[in-house]
């Protein structure tokens, strides 16, 4: 991979993480149950992490970070806009969604990056935070009784 690839590589995941901050924020804010509120917020601090070292990354290498707010991270404004008329549940599948598909990008690029060791370990810290955060998600949502 060149480095105007991985460059590339990194700005979608970057989109993606500020798509998801957005998201659980609003999901943080309308979840009614305390403690499922509590975790998603914890998990949002750790997205902001990401999004930052993702940033970090991006500018050592050259490159100029996606911004939160723009047309990029639109999608995590219209799950926004809906999650008001969400069951928890649903937001929850809604965030696991959103780390299943991190976990997918995150282990491609951990697989295919050769020769940058510094953006190889950041990718894989990242990686083993979304399965942390996926295996919560999965939890909770057997918690409500909703495998399927
Ligand atoms: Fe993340
Ligand atoms: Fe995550």
């Amino acid at each position: 991979m060149t480095q105007e690839e991985v460059i590339a590589v990194l700005q979608d995941a970057l989109k993606a993480e500020l798509a998801a901050v957005e998201m659980y924020g609003a999901h943080a804010k309308a979840i009614p149950e305390a403690a499922v509120s509590e975790g998603v917020q914890a998990i949002l601090e750790v997205e902001q992490e990401h999004a930052a070292n993702l940033s970090r990354r991006i500018r050592e290498l050259g490159g100029r970070p996606v911004e939160p707010g723009g047309p990029s991270t639109v999608a995590g404004r219209v799950a926004t806009a809906a999650s008001q008329a969400l069951r928890t549940v649903d937001m929850l599948r809604l965030e696991l969604g959103e780390e299943q598909t991190a976990i997918k990008h995150y282990a491609m690029a951990v697989a295919e990056i050769m020769d940058d060791e510094d953006t190889l370990s950041m990718l894989t810290e990242h990686l083993q935070d979304e399965i942390a955060h996926a295996t919560w998600m999965k939890r909770q949502i057997r918690a409500l009784g909703a495998t399927r």
